[in-house]
């Protein structure tokens, strides 16, 4: 038996948890799902404060955390960057002469007990910047700094992905199964995070991954293709890039299927008008997710997605609302791994493995 304590620790992503520490949260998640309005649970965080500060919108993020922190006992605060007098991130932000992140984040420090930070690529003017801003709070601050999503990881929906997962397959770990993320077409130009967050939690746990795309525009960046190659390569499972041809052949031999669109390379620069009129190009009509195409797949194959999706674009309606959809229990776990991750980074909850 080993004991796994995380108190004080930040959880920025996936890759930079032990893989034991991600087996703790998955296992205190499922406890916690189980048996979820328990007395033990009830008061882990009790009169704290856990504040979310948010550049973005967010439907299940929001939601889901100030549900965990009320089911912990605790409260969730809800703050944008446009109620307060910070100085401007973006280049043409009005605040440039506004409050620092360090003063921000000492004083954040003392009034709560967890800090969740959401900020993605819409805020930032490079790739990296809003990750970069995030682990700027964290330097100042005491209490553990969560990241609720920003431009390159997305940790408590790859955590939420892996418990539906492995739910999914009869509560046993996912070591050994197979998961295909495509590339969809759509017109929401979406972001990386989740989608690094499922290539890097899915091969560190020895899920085979196969990540295919329709060309060069939408490469992911290389530092995580290359993290997931070695993730794979250490986990003993199997990591495979199929770039164009015919989307329905990559959904061979596949146990789930997670169908996402996401951005080009270039979308930096280009902007996000261009990159829609990209992707909604006549070219890549074929690249969604039905039913045709997910009978190629192993019988019993799940689709999995972040949500939101873009029914008729990422995955057909017949799919995403039909049988093989995990996708609202995938959304319920963020709750649940979110519980976990307060209850061990901020209440010192100890598991034992
Ligand atoms: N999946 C996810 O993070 O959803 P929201 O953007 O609605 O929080």
């Amino acid at each position: 038996m080993t004991k796994i304590n995380m108190k004080g620790k930040n959880v920025v992503t996936t890759q930079e948890l032990s893989v034991d520490e991600i087996r703790a949260l998955l296992k205190l998640a499922a406890e916690m799902k189980g048996d979820r309005y328990a007395d033990k649970w009830a008061e882990l965080m009790k009169r704290q404060t856990f504040i979310m500060f948010f550049y973005n919108p967010s439907l299940r993020t929001r939601q889901s955390f100030e549900a965990a922190a009320t089911e912990l006992g605790g409260h969730a605060q809800f703050i944008e960057p446009k109620a307060m007098r910070l100085k401007g991130v973006k280049k043409g932000d009005l605040e440039v002469a506004g409050e620092t992140i360090h003063d921000a984040a000492k004083v954040m420090d003392r009034y709560a007990t967890g800090l969740g930070i959401r900020i993605l690529e819409t805020s930032v003017d490079n790739y990296g910047d809003g990750n970069q801003l995030l682990r700027e709070y964290a330097k100042y601050t005491d209490i553990p700094v969560i990241n609720m999503a920003d431009d390159i990881y997305h940790p408590c929906q790859g955590l939420a992905d892996m418990l539906g997962m492995q739910e999914h397959n009869n509560n046993q770990p996912t070591k050994g199964k197979t998961i295909l993320q495509t590339w969809a077409k759509g017109a929401l130009a979406r972001s990386y995070c989740s989608v690094h967050e499922s290539l890097l939690i899915n091969s560190r746990m020895g899920v085979n991954v196969k990540l295919a795309f329709p060309d060069d525009a939408y490469e992911l960046p290389k530092d995580i293709i290359e993290k997931a190659k070695r993730n794979a390569e250490e986990a003993g499972g199997t990591f495979e890039i199929i770039k164009g041809g015919d989307p329905k052949a990559a959904y061979e031999n596949v146990d789930f299927v997670y169908s996402r669109n996401w951005f080009g390379k270039d979308f930096y620069e280009i902007g996000k008008a261009a990159e829609i009129e990209r992707a909604s190009s006549d070219k890549y009509k074929d690249w969604i997710c039905d039913e045709e195409k997910m009978k190629t797949a192993n019988p019993g194959c799940k689709f999995i997605h972040p949500m939101p999706v873009d029914e008729g674009a990422e995955v057909t309606r017949e799919v995403n609302q039909g049988p093989r959809s995990i996708i609202l229990d995938v959304a319920e776990n963020r709750l649940h791994v979110q519980k976990a991750i307060m209850a061990m980074t901020i209440a010192g909850y100890e598991v034992e493995l």
